[in-house]
């Protein structure tokens, strides 16, 4: 008989729920989804009551939705990613973190953490295109990565570093908004974090991965572009992303490539790098 793998969900938001769902409805021979917090409690019961009849997957707080789980998904913010990831990994538990770039700062004490604890890391690929790709190359030898995003004007709306420094109302044309390392990207840029994170964590890391960022006005889907020059092929992709239904800050595909991590790590046959 199959074991079924004990699900924990830290963070009820557009992801949250998305994967809650998911479990419940389509991995139901595969894992269990035990637990759900969110620091927002009334968040937690909200889905939990969806859910369940019971409405009883709600932990009071994250010892206890890790004590319950095998793998722990956190879906929350990045401020909190990398306390939830150290105190997963250090019960044994596997993680998946969504709020990659939180986790940036920590990359050389993760592995560590998980090997100790006999644990493992997911980090989906997220709203891009290559990440398969990229690994592969990067065991010959990568020299290059660059990710170009384009989105439209209003996606800027609220971001400091942009309305600082530019005016982006009634643009005609596009308008280079930044051009540097993923490490400046990210602090700039706190909506492409995740992004530019997975890519930087990937391969050659957060200061040697180049980022574009460029407001266009004829764009109105978020598109990545990544250039990989490597010893084994040059490799471009391009991305364009539909907004999620719930959550117009988040791409769908992000979403749903946290549903097929979620599959690679359950099914007994795994395609792709
Ligand atoms: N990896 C990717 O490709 C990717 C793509 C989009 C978003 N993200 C990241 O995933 C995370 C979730 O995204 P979302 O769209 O679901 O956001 P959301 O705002 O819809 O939901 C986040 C939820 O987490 C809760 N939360 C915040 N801090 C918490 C904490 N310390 N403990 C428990 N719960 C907490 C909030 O109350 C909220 O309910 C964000 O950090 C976002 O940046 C990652």
């Amino acid at each position: 008989m199959v074991k079924l793998l004990r699900i924990g969900i830290v963070g009820c938001g557009a992801i949250g729920s998305s994967l809650a769902k998911e479990i419940v409805t389509n991995f139901g021979n595969l894992a269990s989804l035990v637990a759900l917090f969110d620091i927002r409690p009334e968040k937690a019961q909200f889905l939990s009551g969806k859910l369940t009849k019971s409405g009883k997957l709600c932990a009071a707080n994250l010892d206890i939705l890790i004590k319950r789980s095998d793998l722990v998904i956190e879906a929350s913010s990045a401020k909190a990613a990398w306390e939830i990831a150290r105190r997963s990994l250090s019960s044994g538990r596997k993680v998946m973190i969504m709020s990659v770039g939180g986790i940036v700062d920590h990359s050389n004490e993760l592995p560590a953490l998980a090997l100790k604890n006999n644990a493992q890391v997911y980090f989906p690929s997220g709203a891009i295109s290559g990440i398969d790709a990229l690994k592969a190359a990067n065991i010959a030898g990568v020299k290059k990565v660059v990710l170009t995003t384009r989105k439209n004007p209003n996606a800027f709306k609220g971001v400091e570093y942009v309305e600082r420094n530019f005016k982006l109302s009634g643009l005609k044309k596009d308008k280079l908004l930044f051009s540097g390392k993923a490490a400046d990207a990210v602090k700039y840029f706190p909506q492409n974090i995740n992004v530019a994170a997975v890519l930087g964590l990937a391969a050659i890391g957060m200061n040697k991965t180049q980022v574009r960022i460029i407001a266009s006005p004829y764009v109105n889907r978020n598109i990545h572009e990544v250039l990989i020059e490597s010893k084994a092929a040059r490799i471009f992709t391009r991305t364009e992303n539909i907004l999620h239904p719930q959550n117009p800050k988040t791409s769908y595909l992000a979403v749903l490539s946290a549903i097929a991590t979620l599959k690679q790590i359950l099914e007994p046959v795994k395609i792709g790098t």
